[in-house]
Protein backbone atom coordinates (compact mmCIF):
# COMPACT_ATOMS: atom_id res chain seq x y z
CA UNK A 1 0.00 0.00 0.00
CA UNK A 2 2.87 2.54 0.79
CA UNK A 3 4.72 1.45 -2.41
CA UNK A 4 1.88 2.26 -4.05
CA UNK A 5 1.07 5.77 -2.81
CA UNK A 6 5.50 6.30 -3.13
CA UNK A 7 4.74 5.14 -7.04
CA UNK A 8 1.95 7.42 -6.98
CA UNK A 9 3.80 10.40 -5.95
CA UNK A 10 7.11 9.68 -8.36
CA UNK A 11 4.69 9.19 -10.79
CA UNK A 12 3.38 12.84 -9.98
CA UNK A 13 6.74 14.50 -10.15
CA UNK A 14 7.69 13.02 -13.44
CA UNK A 15 4.72 14.61 -14.33
CA UNK A 16 6.66 17.93 -13.00
CA UNK A 17 9.16 17.10 -14.97
CA UNK A 18 7.33 17.68 -17.74
CA UNK A 19 5.16 20.38 -17.48
CA UNK A 20 8.49 22.51 -16.85
CA UNK A 21 9.37 21.41 -20.19
CA UNK A 22 6.60 23.51 -21.79
CA UNK A 23 7.14 26.50 -19.90
CA UNK A 24 6.45 29.90 -22.11
CA UNK A 25 4.86 27.65 -24.92
CA UNK A 26 1.63 27.30 -23.88
CA UNK A 27 0.04 30.52 -22.94
CA UNK A 28 -2.21 31.53 -22.31
CA UNK A 29 -2.46 27.83 -21.00
CA UNK A 30 -0.48 26.06 -18.18
CA UNK A 31 1.81 23.46 -18.87
CA UNK A 32 0.53 20.84 -17.77
CA UNK A 33 2.49 17.11 -17.60
CA UNK A 34 0.55 13.76 -17.53
CA UNK A 35 2.12 10.21 -17.49
CA UNK A 36 -0.11 6.90 -17.74
CA UNK A 37 1.39 4.23 -16.16
CA UNK A 38 -0.01 0.83 -14.64
CA UNK A 39 2.46 -0.36 -11.66
CA UNK A 40 6.16 0.45 -12.31
CA UNK A 41 5.51 0.97 -16.00
CA UNK A 42 4.89 4.20 -18.26
CA UNK A 43 2.60 3.95 -21.05
CA UNK A 44 2.42 7.56 -22.22
CA UNK A 45 4.11 10.96 -21.08
CA UNK A 46 2.71 14.38 -22.88
CA UNK A 47 3.17 17.80 -22.22
CA UNK A 48 0.29 20.37 -23.58
CA UNK A 49 0.78 21.69 -26.58
CA UNK A 50 0.97 25.17 -27.90
CA UNK A 51 -2.60 26.25 -28.10
CA UNK A 52 -4.77 24.86 -30.39
CA UNK A 53 -3.29 21.62 -29.74
CA UNK A 54 -4.04 18.93 -27.58
CA UNK A 55 -3.87 19.04 -23.66
CA UNK A 56 -1.16 16.86 -21.56
CA UNK A 57 -3.71 14.01 -20.56
CA UNK A 58 -4.92 13.50 -24.27
CA UNK A 59 -0.93 13.56 -25.70
CA UNK A 60 -0.05 11.10 -22.97
CA UNK A 61 -2.90 8.86 -23.32
CA UNK A 62 -2.44 8.73 -27.40
CA UNK A 63 1.42 8.04 -26.60
CA UNK A 64 0.33 5.02 -24.65
CA UNK A 65 -2.20 3.34 -27.16
CA UNK A 66 0.36 3.95 -30.24
CA UNK A 67 3.31 2.43 -28.70
CA UNK A 68 1.72 0.01 -26.38
CA UNK A 69 -2.20 -0.69 -28.42
CA UNK A 70 -5.52 0.58 -28.14
CA UNK A 71 -6.43 -1.55 -25.10
CA UNK A 72 -3.43 -0.78 -23.13
CA UNK A 73 -5.14 2.54 -21.26
CA UNK A 74 -8.03 1.00 -19.81
CA UNK A 75 -8.00 0.37 -15.94
CA UNK A 76 -4.62 1.92 -16.22
CA UNK A 77 -3.47 5.28 -14.04
CA UNK A 78 -3.10 8.75 -15.09
CA UNK A 79 -0.83 10.96 -12.74
CA UNK A 80 -1.67 15.20 -14.11
CA UNK A 81 -0.11 18.27 -12.46
CA UNK A 82 -3.29 20.26 -12.84
CA UNK A 83 -6.88 19.39 -12.32
CA UNK A 84 -8.56 18.12 -16.00
CA UNK A 85 -10.67 20.17 -17.87
CA UNK A 86 -13.98 20.07 -17.98
CA UNK A 87 -15.66 22.12 -20.59
CA UNK A 88 -15.29 22.53 -24.80
CA UNK A 89 -12.86 25.32 -25.35
CA UNK A 90 -10.49 24.92 -28.37
CA UNK A 91 -9.91 21.60 -27.33
CA UNK A 92 -13.00 19.23 -25.91
CA UNK A 93 -12.79 18.28 -22.44
CA UNK A 94 -10.09 16.30 -20.94
CA UNK A 95 -12.71 14.26 -18.29
CA UNK A 96 -14.23 13.49 -21.70
CA UNK A 97 -11.07 11.80 -23.25
CA UNK A 98 -10.23 10.24 -19.83
CA UNK A 99 -13.66 8.50 -19.21
CA UNK A 100 -13.36 7.28 -22.89
CA UNK A 101 -10.38 6.23 -22.83
CA UNK A 102 -10.88 3.86 -19.95
CA UNK A 103 -8.60 5.04 -17.41
CA UNK A 104 -9.36 3.84 -13.94
CA UNK A 105 -7.74 5.71 -11.07
CA UNK A 106 -6.12 9.85 -11.46
CA UNK A 107 -3.34 11.07 -9.26
CA UNK A 108 -4.25 15.22 -9.80
CA UNK A 109 -1.78 17.43 -8.46
CA UNK A 110 -3.61 21.38 -7.69
CA UNK A 111 -6.66 21.85 -8.19
CA UNK A 112 -7.70 24.51 -11.56
CA UNK A 113 -8.74 28.06 -10.10
CA UNK A 114 -10.34 28.72 -13.70
CA UNK A 115 -13.81 29.59 -13.13
CA UNK A 116 -14.79 27.00 -15.95
CA UNK A 117 -13.34 24.19 -13.86
CA UNK A 118 -12.65 24.49 -9.93
CA UNK A 119 -13.28 21.50 -8.89
CA UNK A 120 -16.24 20.13 -11.56
CA UNK A 121 -12.85 18.17 -13.19
CA UNK A 122 -12.62 15.90 -10.18
CA UNK A 123 -15.93 15.62 -9.52
CA UNK A 124 -16.90 14.63 -12.96
CA UNK A 125 -14.30 11.82 -12.98
CA UNK A 126 -15.82 10.78 -9.51
CA UNK A 127 -19.21 11.03 -10.79
CA UNK A 128 -18.36 8.30 -13.51
CA UNK A 129 -16.63 5.75 -11.45
CA UNK A 130 -12.85 6.97 -11.43
CA UNK A 131 -10.98 6.87 -8.80
CA UNK A 132 -9.26 10.10 -8.25
CA UNK A 133 -6.43 10.54 -5.28
CA UNK A 134 -4.74 13.81 -4.75
CA UNK A 135 -1.15 14.84 -4.28
CA UNK A 136 1.42 17.66 -3.72
CA UNK A 137 -0.86 20.81 -4.24
CA UNK A 138 1.13 23.18 -2.79
CA UNK A 139 4.31 21.71 -5.29
CA UNK A 140 1.67 21.67 -8.26
CA UNK A 141 0.51 25.61 -8.07
CA UNK A 142 4.01 26.30 -7.50
CA UNK A 143 4.59 24.92 -10.90
CA UNK A 144 1.08 26.37 -12.27
CA UNK A 145 1.82 29.96 -10.71
CA UNK A 146 1.62 31.88 -13.79
CA UNK A 147 -1.57 30.46 -14.84
CA UNK A 148 -2.75 30.68 -11.22
CA UNK A 149 -1.54 34.66 -10.93
CA UNK A 150 -3.77 35.26 -13.90
CA UNK A 151 -7.29 33.35 -12.53
CA UNK A 152 -6.95 34.68 -9.08
CA UNK A 153 -5.53 38.09 -9.54
CA UNK A 154 -6.18 39.00 -13.01
CA UNK A 155 -1.98 39.27 -14.10
CA UNK A 156 0.51 37.51 -14.66
CA UNK A 157 3.38 36.62 -12.89
CA UNK A 158 6.11 39.23 -12.80
CA UNK A 159 9.51 37.86 -11.99
CA UNK A 160 12.55 40.62 -11.78
CA UNK A 161 16.24 40.38 -12.80
CA UNK A 162 18.81 42.09 -12.44
CA UNK A 163 22.57 42.24 -12.58
CA UNK A 164 24.91 44.62 -10.08
CA UNK A 165 28.16 45.40 -8.38
CA UNK A 166 28.45 44.34 -4.88
CA UNK A 167 27.86 48.26 -4.10
CA UNK A 168 24.34 47.90 -6.38
CA UNK A 169 25.26 49.57 -9.61
CA UNK A 170 24.12 48.54 -12.54
CA UNK A 171 25.80 50.86 -15.37
CA UNK A 172 28.63 53.62 -15.43
CA UNK A 173 27.83 57.15 -15.10
CA UNK A 174 28.21 57.42 -19.10
CA UNK A 175 25.49 54.11 -19.09
CA UNK A 176 27.97 51.65 -20.36
CA UNK A 177 26.51 48.26 -18.37
CA UNK A 178 27.99 45.33 -20.34
CA UNK A 179 29.21 43.19 -18.83
CA UNK A 180 28.79 43.87 -14.85
CA UNK A 181 28.53 39.69 -14.57
CA UNK A 182 30.61 36.76 -16.53
CA UNK A 183 29.61 34.36 -18.42
CA UNK A 184 27.95 31.58 -16.40
CA UNK A 185 25.20 34.14 -14.76
CA UNK A 186 24.23 35.62 -17.79
CA UNK A 187 24.16 31.97 -19.88
CA UNK A 188 21.79 31.33 -16.37
CA UNK A 189 20.07 34.65 -17.57
CA UNK A 190 19.03 33.11 -20.73
CA UNK A 191 17.51 29.93 -19.19
CA UNK A 192 15.47 32.37 -17.44
CA UNK A 193 14.22 34.06 -20.98
CA UNK A 194 13.55 30.02 -22.24
CA UNK A 195 11.21 29.62 -19.60
CA UNK A 196 8.92 32.73 -19.64
CA UNK A 197 5.85 33.98 -21.68
CA UNK A 198 7.44 37.24 -22.59
CA UNK A 199 10.35 39.46 -21.27
CA UNK A 200 10.07 43.26 -20.33
CA UNK A 201 12.80 46.37 -20.33
CA UNK A 202 12.19 49.69 -19.68
CA UNK A 203 12.78 52.70 -22.79
CA UNK A 204 16.24 53.96 -20.89
CA UNK A 205 17.26 49.95 -21.05
CA UNK A 206 16.74 49.74 -24.90
CA UNK A 207 17.99 52.68 -25.66
CA UNK A 208 21.54 52.23 -24.17
CA UNK A 209 21.73 48.96 -24.37
CA UNK A 210 19.95 47.96 -28.07
CA UNK A 211 19.19 44.51 -26.53
CA UNK A 212 18.32 41.26 -28.75
CA UNK A 213 16.20 39.78 -25.97
CA UNK A 214 16.38 36.01 -26.74
CA UNK A 215 17.30 33.28 -25.27
CA UNK A 216 20.22 32.00 -26.17
CA UNK A 217 23.15 29.08 -25.95
CA UNK A 218 26.52 28.93 -26.93
CA UNK A 219 25.37 31.80 -29.14
CA UNK A 220 23.14 30.46 -31.18
CA UNK A 221 18.84 31.68 -31.04
CA UNK A 222 16.94 28.45 -28.87
CA UNK A 223 13.72 30.64 -28.25
CA UNK A 224 12.88 34.29 -29.01
CA UNK A 225 9.67 34.80 -26.36
CA UNK A 226 7.79 37.66 -26.46
CA UNK A 227 9.41 40.79 -26.18
CA UNK A 228 7.57 43.91 -24.62
CA UNK A 229 9.43 47.40 -24.69
CA UNK A 230 7.68 50.30 -21.66
CA UNK A 231 8.36 53.11 -24.24
CA UNK A 232 5.70 55.94 -22.79
CA UNK A 233 6.76 58.60 -25.35
CA UNK A 234 7.86 56.16 -28.17
CA UNK A 235 11.53 57.40 -27.69
CA UNK A 236 13.36 54.00 -29.01
CA UNK A 237 13.84 54.18 -32.79
CA UNK A 238 12.50 51.99 -35.98
CA UNK A 239 16.60 50.58 -36.23
CA UNK A 240 16.33 49.03 -32.74
CA UNK A 241 16.85 45.23 -32.61
CA UNK A 242 14.33 45.13 -30.71
CA UNK A 243 12.55 45.62 -34.13
CA UNK A 244 14.43 43.55 -35.81
CA UNK A 245 14.16 41.49 -38.52
CA UNK A 246 11.73 43.69 -39.87
CA UNK A 247 8.36 42.51 -40.23
CA UNK A 248 9.08 39.39 -38.41
CA UNK A 249 9.15 41.09 -34.55
CA UNK A 250 7.52 39.44 -31.71
CA UNK A 251 7.56 42.57 -29.90
CA UNK A 252 5.16 44.43 -27.97
CA UNK A 253 5.03 48.29 -27.17
CA UNK A 254 3.61 49.75 -23.92
CA UNK A 255 3.16 53.21 -24.55
CA UNK A 256 0.93 55.91 -23.53
CA UNK A 257 -2.15 56.92 -25.59
CA UNK A 258 -2.24 58.75 -28.14
CA UNK A 259 1.98 59.46 -28.01
CA UNK A 260 3.29 60.75 -31.08
CA UNK A 261 4.49 58.31 -34.04
CA UNK A 262 2.19 55.61 -32.94
CA UNK A 263 1.12 54.65 -36.16
CA UNK A 264 4.93 54.08 -37.34
CA UNK A 265 5.19 51.46 -34.07
CA UNK A 266 2.40 49.66 -34.88
CA UNK A 267 4.21 49.09 -38.70
CA UNK A 268 6.91 47.75 -36.89
CA UNK A 269 5.25 45.64 -33.62
CA UNK A 270 3.23 42.78 -33.19
CA UNK A 271 1.22 44.67 -30.71
CA UNK A 272 0.82 48.26 -29.20
CA UNK A 273 -1.07 48.47 -26.30
CA UNK A 274 -1.56 51.93 -25.48
CA UNK A 275 -2.42 52.71 -21.98
CA UNK A 276 -4.88 55.93 -21.17
CA UNK A 277 -1.92 57.76 -19.12
CA UNK A 278 -2.92 61.12 -17.34
CA UNK A 279 -0.49 64.16 -18.40
CA UNK A 280 2.54 64.47 -16.28
CA UNK A 281 2.39 61.09 -14.89
CA UNK A 282 3.98 57.88 -15.77
CA UNK A 283 1.76 54.70 -17.25
CA UNK A 284 -0.15 52.36 -14.28
CA UNK A 285 1.91 49.41 -14.65
CA UNK A 286 -0.86 47.42 -12.06
CA UNK A 287 -3.17 48.46 -15.22
CA UNK A 288 -0.72 47.84 -17.94
CA UNK A 289 -0.01 44.43 -15.98
CA UNK A 290 -3.43 43.64 -16.06
CA UNK A 291 -4.17 43.94 -19.95
CA UNK A 292 -1.06 42.15 -20.66
CA UNK A 293 -3.15 38.91 -18.76
CA UNK A 294 -6.35 40.09 -20.84
CA UNK A 295 -3.74 39.56 -24.20
CA UNK A 296 -2.62 36.08 -22.61
CA UNK A 297 -0.01 36.61 -21.43
CA UNK A 298 1.18 34.38 -17.87
CA UNK A 299 4.89 34.77 -16.94
CA UNK A 300 6.75 37.96 -17.30
CA UNK A 301 10.69 38.74 -16.82
CA UNK A 302 11.50 41.92 -16.26
CA UNK A 303 14.86 42.68 -17.23
CA UNK A 304 15.42 46.29 -15.66
CA UNK A 305 16.08 48.80 -15.73
CA UNK A 306 16.29 50.55 -12.40
CA UNK A 307 13.53 52.67 -13.14
CA UNK A 308 11.82 50.10 -13.91
CA UNK A 309 12.38 47.90 -11.14
CA UNK A 310 12.31 50.45 -8.52
CA UNK A 311 8.22 51.27 -10.00
CA UNK A 312 7.52 47.86 -10.09
CA UNK A 313 8.29 47.28 -6.15
CA UNK A 314 6.79 50.65 -5.31
CA UNK A 315 3.44 48.95 -6.87
CA UNK A 316 4.01 45.79 -5.25
CA UNK A 317 3.84 44.01 -8.60
CA UNK A 318 7.18 42.35 -8.66
CA UNK A 319 6.57 38.12 -7.25
CA UNK A 320 10.36 37.06 -7.57
CA UNK A 321 13.99 38.15 -7.77
CA UNK A 322 17.36 36.85 -9.46
CA UNK A 323 19.89 39.52 -8.41
CA UNK A 324 23.30 38.43 -9.87
CA UNK A 325 25.48 40.07 -7.90
CA UNK A 326 29.30 40.67 -9.50
CA UNK A 327 32.26 40.77 -6.91
CA UNK A 328 33.42 44.16 -8.33
CA UNK A 329 32.20 48.23 -7.06
CA UNK A 330 31.71 51.32 -9.26
CA UNK A 331 30.53 53.85 -6.51
CA UNK A 332 28.21 56.27 -6.15
CA UNK A 333 28.78 57.57 -9.45
CA UNK A 334 27.50 54.37 -11.26
CA UNK A 335 23.66 53.91 -12.12
CA UNK A 336 21.82 52.47 -8.80
CA UNK A 337 20.28 49.15 -9.63
CA UNK A 338 16.96 50.44 -7.93
CA UNK A 339 15.64 53.46 -8.25
CA UNK A 340 13.93 55.51 -5.63
CA UNK A 341 11.34 53.44 -3.14
CA UNK A 342 9.58 55.95 -1.45
CA UNK A 343 9.91 54.54 2.03
CA UNK A 344 9.44 56.28 5.03
CA UNK A 345 9.87 54.11 7.44
CA UNK A 346 12.00 50.57 7.43
CA UNK A 347 8.83 48.66 8.44
CA UNK A 348 8.25 49.31 4.98
CA UNK A 349 10.75 47.71 3.41
CA UNK A 350 10.71 45.12 0.97
CA UNK A 351 11.47 41.68 1.73
CA UNK A 352 12.41 38.70 -0.07
CA UNK A 353 11.91 35.58 1.80
CA UNK A 354 12.32 32.59 1.27
CA UNK A 355 15.91 33.02 -0.27
CA UNK A 356 18.31 30.94 -2.20
CA UNK A 357 22.21 32.39 -2.89
CA UNK A 358 23.86 30.08 -5.23
CA UNK A 359 27.70 30.87 -7.23
CA UNK A 360 27.30 31.08 -10.54
CA UNK A 361 31.36 31.34 -11.62
CA UNK A 362 32.55 34.11 -10.35
CA UNK A 363 29.23 35.60 -9.34
CA UNK A 364 26.38 35.45 -6.78
CA UNK A 365 23.23 34.36 -7.67
CA UNK A 366 20.45 35.17 -5.14
CA UNK A 367 16.91 34.29 -5.44
CA UNK A 368 14.23 34.72 -3.45
CA UNK A 369 10.23 35.31 -3.45
CA UNK A 370 9.28 39.18 -2.59
CA UNK A 371 6.98 38.83 0.31
CA UNK A 372 3.73 41.09 -0.51
CA UNK A 373 2.54 43.95 1.69
CA UNK A 374 -1.11 44.11 0.20
CA UNK A 375 -3.55 41.25 0.73
CA UNK A 376 -4.76 41.39 -3.68
CA UNK A 377 -1.07 40.94 -4.59
CA UNK A 378 0.24 37.62 -3.93
CA UNK A 379 -1.31 35.34 -0.95
CA UNK A 380 -3.65 33.18 -2.45
CA UNK A 381 -0.20 31.99 -4.15
CA UNK A 382 1.08 31.40 -0.79
CA UNK A 383 0.36 27.73 -1.49
CA UNK A 384 3.65 28.35 -3.91
CA UNK A 385 5.53 29.46 -1.22
CA UNK A 386 4.70 27.12 1.29
CA UNK A 387 6.23 24.68 -0.93
CA UNK A 388 8.81 26.25 -1.13
CA UNK A 389 10.10 27.05 2.36
CA UNK A 390 7.35 24.99 4.12
CA UNK A 391 6.23 28.22 6.33
CA UNK A 392 3.05 29.57 6.83
CA UNK A 393 1.56 32.34 4.74
CA UNK A 394 1.75 35.85 6.33
CA UNK A 395 -0.90 37.88 6.70
CA UNK A 396 -0.54 40.29 3.79
CA UNK A 397 -0.13 44.34 4.72
CA UNK A 398 -2.03 47.17 3.57
CA UNK A 399 -1.99 47.83 -0.40
CA UNK A 400 0.89 50.84 -0.91
CA UNK A 401 0.24 53.61 -2.91
CA UNK A 402 0.83 53.52 -6.64
CA UNK A 403 4.00 55.10 -8.50
CA UNK A 404 2.36 57.86 -9.60
CA UNK A 405 -0.02 59.03 -6.21
CA UNK A 406 3.72 58.86 -4.30
CA UNK A 407 4.90 61.36 -6.61
CA UNK A 408 2.26 63.30 -6.76
CA UNK A 409 1.73 63.07 -2.85
CA UNK A 410 5.09 63.76 -2.12
CA UNK A 411 5.37 66.89 -4.22
CA UNK A 412 2.98 68.43 -2.26
CA UNK A 413 3.47 67.17 0.81
CA UNK A 414 0.99 64.39 1.66
CA UNK A 415 2.38 61.22 1.02
CA UNK A 416 0.58 60.15 4.75
CA UNK A 417 -2.55 60.81 3.26
CA UNK A 418 -2.38 59.47 0.05
CA UNK A 419 -1.37 55.95 0.95
CA UNK A 420 -4.29 56.26 4.04
CA UNK A 421 -7.11 57.31 1.12
CA UNK A 422 -5.23 54.78 -0.82
CA UNK A 423 -5.59 51.49 1.82
CA UNK A 424 -9.20 52.36 2.40
CA UNK A 425 -10.39 52.46 -1.15
N1 LIG B 1 22.94 45.45 -15.10
C1 LIG B 1 21.69 45.18 -15.41
O1 LIG B 1 21.12 44.16 -14.99
C2 LIG B 1 20.94 46.13 -16.26
C3 LIG B 1 19.69 45.73 -16.76
C4 LIG B 1 18.98 46.65 -17.51
C5 LIG B 1 19.50 47.93 -17.71
N2 LIG B 1 20.72 48.26 -17.25
C6 LIG B 1 21.25 49.62 -17.44
O2 LIG B 1 20.33 50.49 -16.80
C7 LIG B 1 20.29 51.75 -17.49
C8 LIG B 1 18.85 52.08 -17.82
O3 LIG B 1 18.04 51.98 -16.65
P1 LIG B 1 17.14 53.17 -16.15
O4 LIG B 1 16.77 52.91 -14.77
O5 LIG B 1 17.83 54.45 -16.48
O6 LIG B 1 15.87 53.12 -17.11
P2 LIG B 1 14.76 51.98 -17.41
O7 LIG B 1 14.19 51.48 -16.16
O8 LIG B 1 15.31 50.99 -18.40
O9 LIG B 1 13.67 52.81 -18.23
C9 LIG B 1 12.99 53.84 -17.58
C10 LIG B 1 12.04 54.47 -18.55
O10 LIG B 1 10.90 53.62 -18.73
C11 LIG B 1 9.80 54.43 -19.06
N3 LIG B 1 8.62 54.17 -18.25
C12 LIG B 1 7.35 54.15 -18.71
N4 LIG B 1 6.48 53.92 -17.73
C13 LIG B 1 7.21 53.81 -16.60
C14 LIG B 1 6.84 53.60 -15.25
N5 LIG B 1 5.58 53.43 -14.87
N6 LIG B 1 7.83 53.56 -14.34
C15 LIG B 1 9.14 53.70 -14.70
N7 LIG B 1 9.53 53.90 -15.99
C16 LIG B 1 8.56 53.97 -16.92
C17 LIG B 1 10.22 55.88 -18.78
O11 LIG B 1 10.46 56.50 -20.03
P3 LIG B 1 9.23 57.25 -20.75
O12 LIG B 1 8.76 58.29 -19.80
O13 LIG B 1 9.84 57.77 -21.98
O14 LIG B 1 8.21 56.20 -20.96
C18 LIG B 1 11.51 55.77 -18.04
O15 LIG B 1 12.39 56.82 -18.31
C19 LIG B 1 21.15 51.57 -18.71
O16 LIG B 1 22.40 52.14 -18.47
C20 LIG B 1 21.29 50.07 -18.85
O17 LIG B 1 22.51 49.74 -19.47
C21 LIG B 1 21.46 47.38 -16.52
Amino acid sequence: MKSAAARDERMLREALRLAARGEGRTHPNPSVGAVVYRGDRVLGRGTTRPPGGPHAEVVAIDQARRRHGERSVRGASLAVTLEPCDFHGRTGPCTEAIVEAGIGRVVGGCRDPHASVSGRGYRRLRARGIEVVRLLEDRCREQHRGFISVCERQRPWVTLKLATTLDGRIALAGGESRWITGPAARAWGHRLRERVDAVLVGSETALADDPELTARRDGRVVRRPIRILLDGRLRVPRTARLFQPPGETRTWVLCRKGARGIARVRAQAERVLAMPTPAGERIDLQRAFERLAVEGLTTVLVEGGGQLAAALLRADLVDEVHWMIAPSLMGSDGRPGLGPLGLESLSEIVRIDPLEIRRRGPDLHVQGRVVHRSPGSGPRIEGARRAVDGSRPRAGRRKKATAGEVQEARRSGRARRARKERSTR
